[in-house]
């Protein structure tokens, strides 16, 4: 199939892109680099061997997205194009709202001037606020604790509608859990700008020198060990969610899915600091701190419905993620060296 993918030079995008090629499919990626590189592009034809043309632009320019998708004869689209930091998005929600949802309407209605039918969208678990049972299934009722999840919120609801005016479509809505590690290469990973605000990334930083401590939000919950519970999922077993989404999505005779991606397996804070110390052999100072405002002590998914719909399941640990994650930081600071 050829498939564009908005936002496809950012961390699930350029690992969904390899994934996908290695099925065959013909890929063109879509991205303003707001929050990514053009360099990712040349990895991921490195490690896919695959041609993986980008242009750069915003799904917000309909004009845009409808060229892209004529030029290139596209006839599905993964959607991961977004802005995610839920701190930004309390501070500066137009541009949130602006971005996400204005942002998707463009992309939908381009791809239905298109008679293109076939989406994956990006997702989150942060739909489902605060869990009133667990593990979180896909008919848990959604709520949203920030602008930055009240635009996904937004986009599903917005999705729905669109299914139901039109059954044609074939719209897959993936609620990632916790996405973390990086590609065994190391070409590839989550090296966000400035500090970062999730966990894995910043690990990733203090074992590697750049950052003195990791606070670790909270030591005061309802928990094992009292620190936050979270279902943490290898970026390769959740791009090869992708991959098996868009398959479901052709045989599947209706129009709307909704699938959980997650491996059904919560970790503590301090879980992931050991493994991380023990897989990597490295040490990871940390200093018990308050809560982080909008926490919540434990999230972890039923990944049945994918299981038995997709045939997918994450196959990859805890120690995969942290040795992945370990050689993309080593990696990124070896070509900086050399830069
Ligand atoms: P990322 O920032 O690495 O990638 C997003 C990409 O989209 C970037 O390359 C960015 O330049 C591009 N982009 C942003 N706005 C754009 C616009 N208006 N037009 C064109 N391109 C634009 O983020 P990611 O972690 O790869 O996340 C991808 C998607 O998955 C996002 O929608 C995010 O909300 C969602 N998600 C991420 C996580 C996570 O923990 N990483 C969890 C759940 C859901
Ligand atoms: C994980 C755990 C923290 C950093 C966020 C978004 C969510 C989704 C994924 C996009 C928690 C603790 C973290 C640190 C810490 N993104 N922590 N010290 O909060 O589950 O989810 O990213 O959709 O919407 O809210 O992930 O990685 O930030 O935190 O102790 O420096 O690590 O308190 O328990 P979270 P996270």
């Amino acid at each position: 199939m050829k498939i564009l993918l908005t936002g496809g030079a950012g961390y699930i995008g350029s690992h969904t892109a390899v994934a996908l090629a290695a099925l065959g499919h013909e890929l063109v990626c879509f991205d303003n680099l707001s929050n990514s590189s053009a360099d990712v592009i040349e990895r991921v034809e490195s490690i896919s061997g695959a041609s993986f043309p980008l242009v750069v632009g915003d799904i917000r320019d309909g004009d845009g997205l409808r060229q892209a998708m004529t030029d290139h004869g596209v006839e599905a689209v993964v959607h991961f194009a977004g802005l995610k930091a839920v701190g930004e998005s309390v501070a500066d929600p137009v541009r949130y709202y602006d971005n996400n949802v204005v942002g998707t309407l463009a992309l939908v209605g381009a791809m239905a001037d298109c008679a293109v039918k076939t989406l994956v969208f990006s997702s989150s678990a942060t739909v489902y606020g605060q869990p009133q049972y667990l593990p979180l299934d896909e008919n848990h009722p959604t709520s949203a604790t920030n602008p930055y999840g009240r635009t996904k919120l937004m986009i599903e609801e917005m999705l729905a509608d669109i299914a139901a005016a039109d059954p044609a479509w074939r719209i897959g809505i993936l609620r990632y859990f916790n996405p973390v590690g990086a590609h065994d290469s190391g070409m590839i990973g989550e090296d966000p700008n400035g500090i970062p605000n999730n966990l894995m990334p910043y690990i990733s930083r203090v074992a590697g020198g750049r950052l003195p401590e990791l606070s670790v939000f909270g030591a005061d919950y309802d928990t094992p060990d009292g620190t936050g519970v979270r279902d943490y999922v290898h970026i390769l077993d959740l791009a090869a969610g992708h991959a098996a989404a868009l398959g479901a999505l052709a045989k599947l005779d209706r129009p709307l899915s909704i699938w959980n991606l997650g491996t059904g397996q919560g970790y503590s804070v301090l879980d992931m600091v050991a493994a991380f110390e023990r897989v990597n052999a490295v040490k990871v100072p940390y200093r018990l701190s308050p809560r982080r405002a909008g926490d919540v002590a434990s999230c972890f998914a039923s990944p049945d419905k994918a299981k038995a719909e997709l045939a997918w399941e994450a196959s990859r640990g805890l120690d995969a993620m942290c040795a992945s994650s370990w050689t993309f930081e080593r990696a990124r600071a070896m070509r900086n060296t050399k830069a």
